[in-house]
């Protein structure tokens, strides 16, 4: 787990950019396409913009980069909280990326008829090959959570590479979630976490001997063949 700390989130940014940038260039020459699996909640915001902007915009092939979410809210479409929603607005919009390059997932169906549909739409777009996506950008919440898989919920001992909807009762919502094997088979994995409210949880996933992936999920996320980097400011890493 290449760890890479910075004295200022804009510095983190920056540095996270060119990871995003150099790894799309990859899969676009070496296969034709980027698939990029896009983060939720507010830090992803300030990437999304920065890789949308003037600056920043021309060093993807974005003709050739298809768009997937690690988890979604199960809200009604055009919830505020969805994070597809932030994401149109900090990054496809400004790109004017084609809805056929997105995925998100669909809130009109029942949650499970969400992650099976979710699920089959990404199978298809790999031709039910297995499902190696280019770079997974995640988050992490102070509870070690990433993507939906929260602490001491089902989906953590999900074996499958797939997507599932979890029931969280303490946020009395359902979220759509890709699974930890899922998640793994990619050839990157970036964490993007700030600020010191992250740090116990940083130092619980990158220090602690002790596996205790139920109570701190994000310790599942171990790339089975690809690069798995952290991208974090001091004050995150300040237990390291
Ligand atoms: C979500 C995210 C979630 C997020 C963490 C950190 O849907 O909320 O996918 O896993 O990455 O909760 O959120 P912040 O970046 O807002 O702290």
């Amino acid at each position: 787990m290449k760890q890479h700390i910075f004295k200022q989130v804009d510095e983190l940014i920056n540095a996270l950019a060119k990871t995003i940038q150099s790894a799309a260039q990859e899969a676009v020459s070496a296969r034709g396409q980027f698939n990029f699996v896009l983060a939720g909640g507010n830090s992803p915001r300030r990437i999304y913009k920065l890789l949308s902007s003037d600056a920043h915009k021309n060093n993807i092939d974005w003709s050739n980069t298809w768009f997937f979410f690690g988890d979604e809210r199960f809200v009604p479409v055009n919830d505020r909280q969805l994070n597809s929603l932030m994401a149109k607005e900090a990054l496809f919009d400004p790109l004017k990326i084609a809805p056929s390059h997105i995925f998100t997932v669909d809130t009109n169906r029942s949650p499970s008829g969400a992650a099976r549909h979710y699920s089959e739409s990404i199978a298809a777009h790999f031709h039910q090959k297995p499902v190696h996506f280019d770079f997974v950008l995640l988050g992490l919440g102070d509870d070690a959570h990433t993507a939906s898989l929260f602490p001491f919920t089902s989906v953590l001992k999900a074996t499958e590479p797939t997507v599932k909807a979890v029931f969280l009762k303490e946020k009395d919502i359902y979220r759509i979630t890709m699974t930890a094997p899922l998640i793994n088979q990619a050839r990157h994995i970036a964490f993007m976490v700030f600020g010191k409210n992250k740090a116990e949880a940083v130092a619980h996933v990158l220090n602690d001997t002790l596996d205790l992936p139920q109570q701190y999920p994000a310790q599942l996320i171990r790339p089975t063949s690809g690069k798995a980097h952290w991208f974090l400011d001091e004050q995150a890493a300040s237990l390291l």
